[in-house]
């Protein structure tokens, strides 16, 4: 098998411009999500020309959620786009998910596609599931060598793509049922049998992200991945590309014959929007990670502006808000603070706010003294730094991985300490987190994938090795 280079992309959220007006509503909207609904078409359009500028470069796959939320008008106005790269010469293959599509009752799917009026919403043409099929025919499965449901199996240069289609409703499990399952199988005995490489495809993570993801959101992983985990070792597959979390990430999991990584993509249109390319060659996988242009055309201040605005960003203004001018803190947080209680409990909220953008690292650090064995001194060459900065930058790393702090740093010493006290409390009290968190024991089991990257290491890039053989037996 020769080279070949392909994109990953995930979670494009795309949102037409027809769809809103500026008004309180889309703004309500926008602030309780970290994918920015309204920049979107910009957003996407940066990524796809970077793509098309890559002439190198002739594959790009899309791994779900490719609009908001199953709106009509947005798969048309997406499905223009992606013949448009086709047209300038790439080879487009997708997947829908979740949010491509309208639920009819049966499939429990409770999207809504709506538009946003200036203080109203109001509903639009939807998409039923199965009008996705034939959407997007032309994007992969009207080449592919085999079909399950929406799942398919395509020679890309020689190499195995299969991409699972996953769509489930977040209610109950996604992901291939018990035919679905020996589709695959085959699928895989026949790649074998063939001498290709296999890279598999999906929506929905295989391995979680972060320990509590699965504990907590069991329905938002690939369904019955136990069952795909263990048929991709025993098949040698090494490497699985996911969306849906919008967290990007690298994590494997391990037998002692085998590695198996799950390379999430973080979304397209989220406050920190990323793409990957990876390189096959030689037997290995080259992944790496594009990130949003600093300029993007019709956002004058580009990736800058779109971090302010979303997520991370928008807290930060909304706290700072809040000790400024309570009443602005109000409007501002429409959508996400819910505003007759924030108003009625303002005596107790703007104080604590003020306290909590006061209080610096020294004092941080002498919290879990005791456990994190930092001296006085030590903690008092930190009064000049915020608390508030190390939680907002823990915050923006939580979507876009590399969690920030290793072991030797002060920073991730403060927060093992304040959550080993945390967790002592909890014992003293006799409060079990495991009762509420399946798996989860302490506070600081929870917390250190936030501060430290627990996973592989690296959440960016990773070189895979594709090719070790493994031996199985037919059944
Ligand atoms: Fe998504
Ligand atoms: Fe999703």
């Amino acid at each position: 098998m020769g080279k070949l280079q392909f994109y990953i992309m995930a979670d494009n959220h795309y949102f037409s411009k027809k769809l809103w007006v500026d008004g309180d509503e889309i703004e309500s909207r926008s602030h309780g999500d970290q994918v920015v609904l309204k920049e979107s078409p910009e957003v996407n359009e940066a990524f796809f020309k970077i793509i098309e500028a890559d002439k190198d470069t002739e594959t790009v796959v899309i791994v779900g959620d490719l609009i908001n939320c199953g709106e009509r008008l947005c798969h048309e106005e997406f499905i223009e786009r992606l013949h448009l790269l086709e047209s300038r010469g790439k080879r487009v293959l997708v997947l829908t998910a979740t949010h491509d599509y309208n639920g009819c009752g049966e499939d429990e799917n409770e999207f809504v596609a709506v538009g946003y009026d200036k203080h109203s919403r109001y509903k639009v043409t939807c998409t039923r599931r199965h009008e996705l099929n034939e959407l997007y025919r032309p994007f992969g499965r009207n080449k592919a060598d085999s079909e399950y449901d929406m799942s398919y199996s395509i020679n890309v240069d020689g190499y195995r793509f299969i991409l699972l289609n996953d769509d489930g409703n977040g209610h109950t499990d996604c992901g291939l049922d018990d035919k679905g399952n020996e589709w695959l199988e085959n699928e895989l005995i026949k790649a074998k049998e063939n001498g290709e490489t296999v890279l598999l495809f999906t929506h929905h993570p295989v391995i979680a992200p972060y320990p509590v993801y699965e504990a907590v959101a069991p329905t938002e992983m690939y369904g019955r991945h136990p069952i795909l985990k263990s048929m991709l070792m025993k098949y040698g597959v090494k490497v699985v590309f996911t969306g849906h979390t919008h967290v990007h990430t690298i994590r494997s999991i391990s037998d002692s014959e085998n590695e198996l990584f799950d390379v999430g993509t973080t979304s397209v249109s989220s406050a920190y929007g990323k793409i990957r390319k990876v390189t096959l060659e030689n037997g290995y996988a080259d992944i790496r990670t594009i990130d949003m242009p600093e300029e993007i055309e019709g956002i004058p201040g580009g990736s800058k502006q779109i971090a302010q605005s979303c997520f991370g960003g928008y807290y930060r203004r909304l706290i700072d808000t809040a000790v400024k001018d309570y009443d602005e803190f109000l409007e501002l947080g429409k959508g996400l603070v819910p505003y007759d209680k924030a108003k009625k409990y303002r005596f107790i909220i703007k104080p604590l706010i003020k306290w909590f953008v006061k209080a610096n690292m020294s004092f941080a650090g002498r919290i879990g003294r005791k456990y994190s064995g930092l001296s006085r001194a030590e903690c008092k060459k930190h009064k000049d730094e915020k608390l508030i900065d190390l939680c907002f930058v823990i915050l923006d790393r939580f979507f876009q991985g590399d969690a920030p702090y290793s072991p030797d740093t002060y920073e991730y010493r403060v927060m093992y300490g304040a959550m080993s006290r945390a967790d002592a409390i909890m014992k003293t009290f006799k409060i079990s987190l495991s009762k509420y968190i399946n798996g989860i024991d302490s506070l600081w089991e929870l917390a250190e994938p936030l501060v430290h990257n627990t996973r592989t290491g690296c959440d960016r890039e990773i070189k895979i090795k594709l090719n070790n053989e493994v031996t199985y037996e037919k059944d």
